[in-house]
């Protein structure tokens, strides 16, 4: 299974090597990763491999939906596309539902690895530097502390990691009121 996995990381990685990654997938997704197996330490009866099929494919189409589609959708697909034939199929459903509902939007996540992923996906965000690079992407203070009131949001499905990252949240919040008090001109 441990090539399987590395055989996923790398179809990932092909993907998103062929676009400009604007978004810091490649980054993302390692912190994805470090989380899975922080967030493990406390829920060690969740499926490793289930979770890491999850986190290497959740984001894998990113840059290849239309305006209004969704990435999770969209991922599913590639997902079970990628994994048929080569694991049981019980297996790559339970990584489809992690993958479908890991923005806990339209699909809720239902089993503990989506949980997992959810989870671990909004606390990267948290501790990587999405939010840094969204500001000096032009996104307005308030669209990114939308973002991290949704992040923060979803880390409380385990109130244990609600727990470690609530002082980094209130230092994020902080951090956005004094980016808005420099009222940045804008670098054009
Ligand atoms: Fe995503
Ligand atoms: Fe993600």
């Amino acid at each position: 299974m441990d090539k399987l996995i590395a055989e996923t990381k790398e179809y990932f990685i092909n993907n998103i090597q062929q676009t400009e990654d604007k978004y810091g997938l490649l980054e993302h997704v390692p912190e994805v990763v470090k989380w899975v197996k922080k967030i493990r330490e406390y829920y060690p009866k969740s499926d490793l491999e289930v979770v890491l099929f999850g986190a290497w494919l959740h984001d894998v189409s990113h840059y290849l939906v239309n305006d209004g589609e969704d990435h999770a959708v969209k991922s599913e697909e590639m997902s079970r596309e990628f994994l048929s034939g080569k694991i049981d199929k019980d297996t790559i459903d339970r990584v489809c539902h992690c993958v479908r509902s890991h923005r806990c939007k339209d699909v809720a996540p239902e089993t503990l690895e989506a949980k997992v992923l959810a989870c671990a996906d909004s606390a990267s965000h948290m501790s990587g530097i999405i939010y840094m690079d969204m500001l000096s992407n032009g996104h307005r203070v308030a669209t990114v502390d939308e973002k991290l009131e949704r992040d923060y949001r979803d880390i409380f499905i385990f109130p244990e990691v609600k727990e470690l990252l609530t002082p980094i949240y209130k230092l994020w919040k902080s951090m956005l009121l004094e980016y808005q008090k420099l009222n940045l001109p804008k670098g054009e």
